[in-house]
């Protein structure tokens, strides 16, 4: 692993540990888990490696093969506003695990992450990462549950991203060659096994080329407008409302959104039709899965896709253009933007039969329409694999 061998040129000694946390993908579930909805989602067989020993002095020293500069700070003494650099999603960590336990060992390590950034959700693999790292040099235990608080506390309460619980909870609980099935309002989920009857599949990420976009404020926005909708609808019902900050559109049923939707802005009115769409395609995805019906639960993903273009408003035009040569594509049964959609990749749950024309076609026509990604783009092929909890 490259991450043991810098550490190795930089301390002179190997790491007493290397830890693993993968990356995940999310076929149908998109955009709903900051309202509380439920999501599909699984973890792949790419992720963070963390190459680290424990440092008594309590001092945090890392770097990352990705980014240039190294990130130093003492667990006591974070910095408490974000600093603007790769090391605030770990900051933010440290942060928000010191609020709950006392922290006395510190840490040096070298972060390698294994595919492009973007849309494979690096940024809660990292945080989960390093959090278990942190917690093993000062014996602390945490449940999965307290895992994915204190990682989504980093993102929402230091870096600012109004983001859900849906990342970090498939890198923790997801399973090889099952499907999560999560409600983020409960927490409750299952773990739905690939029937034997079920045609087989692989994971194709597609990765557009464009790996950062200043896309941080679209993505809080979108949030504020679920919000914002949500609270309309229930005033506009005569309902019970509280506080505006704890208003998510689970509160909503459906049928107040066909009765007042259309006294909504368009906008807004279109966040609402992806949510209720994607709650009930999520319903029926899960099923389809239950029952071996992998085309059923692509198709569900493609037009998961398609919500998020009309009605989320979201995805670059290299993003929409691979989708459409996805939805063109034989062999593909389904798949969308990877993540909030604005960069990164796509991805598609394909049939191996089919793998290399897939490539070949997908490839030759992307770059056709954007030929100055050339060297860019690249195309991955994955498999489902466990999610750190149980690694
Ligand atoms: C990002 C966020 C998640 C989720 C997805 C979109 O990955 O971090 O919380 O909202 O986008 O489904």
């Amino acid at each position: 692993m490259k991450c043991e061998e810098k550490f190795f040129e930089i301390y002179r000694k190997s790491p007493e540990d290397v830890a693993f946390c993968p990356y995940r993908i999310c076929p149908i579930g998109a955009h709903v888990d900051h309202q509380l909805g439920r999501i599909t989602g699984l973890a792949i067989d790419r992720g963070i490696h963390f190459a680290y020993s424990p440092k008594q002095n309590g001092v945090i020293e890392l770097m990352s093969l990705q980014f240039d500069k190294r990130a130093q700070f003492h667990i006591r003494e974070v910095a408490d506003v974000r600093q603007n650099d790769w090391a605030d999603y770990l900051r933010g960590v440290t942060i928000a695990l010191q609020q709950r336990y006392t922290l006395s060992v510190g840490l040096c390590g070298v972060i390698e992450g294994t595919l492009p950034i973007g849309g494979l959700s690096s940024s809660a693999s990292v945080c989960l990462v390093f959090l278990k790292a942190l917690c093993k040099v000062n014996r602390i235990n945490l449940s999965p549950l307290e895992m994915i608080l204190i990682s989504m506390a980093s993102e929402n309460n230091y870096v600012g991203v109004s983001s859900g619980k849906l990342d970090q909870s498939c890198e923790m609980y997801s399973k090889k060659d099952h499907l999560l099935y999560l409600d983020t309002q409960d927490d409750k989920y299952e773990l739905i096994p690939s029937s034997p009857s079920m045609k087989p599949y692989e994971i194709a990420i597609f990765f557009s080329g464009i790996e950062r976009t200043l896309a941080g404020s679209k993505f809080n926005m979108r949030v504020d407008e679920c919000r914002s909708a949500a609270y309309a609808l229930l005033a506009y019902a005569g309902m019970d409302y509280g506080k505006f900050n704890e208003t998510y559109f689970r509160q909503v049923p459906r049928q107040i959104f066909d009765e007042y939707g259309d006294r909504l802005p368009d906008n807004w009115r279109k966040r609402a039709m992806h949510w209720y769409t994607e709650q009930e395609r999520v319903i029926a995805g899960a099923d389809a899965w239950r029952r071996g019906d992998i085309e059923e639960y692509g198709r569900l993903s493609f037009e998961s896709g398609l919500s998020s273009i009309q009605n989320w408003e979201t995805g670059s035009p290299e993003l929409k253009t691979l989708y459409e040569i996805m939805t063109g594509t034989d062999g593909i049964y389904g798949g969308r933007f990877s993540g909030a959609g604005f960069k990164g990749c796509c991805m598609a749950l394909i049939d191996p039969a089919y793998r290399e024309s897939i490539i070949e076609k997908v490839s030759r026509e992307y770059l056709k329409a954007f030929p100055n990604m050339e060297g860019k783009y690249m195309t991955a092929i994955c498999h489902s694999a466990d999610g750190l909890g149980s690694c």
